[in-house]
């Protein structure tokens, strides 16, 4: 058979391996598509045939990225199957869609990474922090068997297959936390185009011990206001960029911390908590950037996701380098 492409309806969303129930969950419990709901998965594929009232728009292209699951690492926003015989036409078919295309495999490894050689480099490979995101658009496909290939060209992310991993450190940081923050500031530059913090900068840190978020922010070369209950690491405790302070954080006023370029929460608490705190230091207009951990316990509470998502200039995604959390982002331009 030749080359044949056949349109699918509606949408497929691709997660984390570690988080594809919770991706389920949550179209049952956000998207209220009800306990006996089935999806057709391909891998961590979860493809929606039918998304009428689901989404503000019938239309996938014109759906708002916080409409869409937080525990998507892209969606496939227009997905097609591709049949096809060799590599070659595989290959060919995908580079006459358009240039980039990025690969996520759960099997068929060897004829994927064959198909992937013949297609337009793209980088692949563990990026070292500080990284720029291009804001290319980027397909996502996968070999569902042989001969036969799930894709799209328009995806809800420029990370190719909505996945970014970091060159590691494994002796200077005193945490392994150092590579959420990571993410999450290459996150802001990429959706807000914000600047990340740099040597002018103030910041200010809630939880901060053992200090993997602090490392990376004066190796940036900002001042931290770190507060914790604990110390941070001895490093970090002498370093003359940082000011500990041992305090409930959540007790402390922003008046009282003063002015920042950048405000941080990585503290274990429950949702609720942290946006009575998030809309305290956002209401004193001491600060126009915040990036806050939303850790999960239990059943997630989606209506308490949602007024993170609601508030302006914000969007809450789960990273790669997350766990069972979620990350909010706010950068007012
Ligand atoms: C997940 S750890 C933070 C890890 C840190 N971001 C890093 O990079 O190493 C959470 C921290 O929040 C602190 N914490 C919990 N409740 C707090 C509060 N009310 N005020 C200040 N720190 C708090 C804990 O002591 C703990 O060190």
């Amino acid at each position: 058979m030749p080359v044949h492409i056949e349109n699918l309806k509606g949408v497929a969303f691709l997660a984390y391996p570690e988080t594809l129930a919770f991706l389920k969950a949550e179209l049952k419990q956000r998207f209220g598509l009800g306990d006996n709901a089935r999806f057709n998965c391909y891998g961590d594929i979860v493809c929606l045939e039918d998304i009428e009232g689901i989404f503000s728009s019938p239309d996938p292209e014109k759906i708002a990225p916080q409409e869409l699951p937080y525990w998507a690492r892209t969606t496939l926003l227009k997905p097609f199957i591709l049949h096809f015989d060799s590599i070659g036409e595989a290959a060919g078919a995908l580079k006459g869609i358009q240039r980039n295309w990025a690969p996520y495999q759960y099997q068929s490894f060897r004829r994927a990474s064959l198909i992937q050689d013949k297609l337009p480099y793209i980088n692949l490979k563990p990026r070292k922090f500080p990284v720029e995101i291009p804001q290319s658009p980027i397909g996502v496909y996968t070999l569902i068997d042989d001969k036969t290939i799930l894709a799209s060209a328009v995806t809800s992310s420029f990370i190719p297959a909505g996945r970014i991993e970091f060159v590691e450190d494994h002796e200077n940081p005193p945490s392994r936390a150092y590579l959420k923050i990571q993410e999450s500031l290459t996150m802001a530059r990429l959706l807000f185009g914000a600047e990340l913090p740099g040597p002018e900068s103030r910041c200010f840190e809630a939880g901060a011990c053992p200090g993997g978020w602090t490392w990376v922010l004066v190796n940036l070369g900002s001042k931290v206001y770190a507060v914790d209950r604990a110390e941070l690491a001895p490093s970090l405790m002498a370093d003359p960029l940082v000011t500990f302070q041992a305090h409930d954080a959540f007790t402390l006023k922003p008046e009282d911390i003063g002015k920042c370029d950048w405000v941080f929460s990585d503290v274990i608490c429950y949702p609720e908590r942290l946006l009575e705190w998030i809309k305290v230091w956002l209401d004193s207009g001491l600060t126009k950037n915040m990036i806050c951990t939303i850790k999960m316990q239990g059943e997630i509470d989606y209506e308490v996701v949602k007024q993170f998502a609601a508030i302006p200039d914000s969007r809450v995604v789960h990273l790669n380098y997350n766990k069972h959390e979620l990350t909010w982002i706010h950068c007012e331009r």
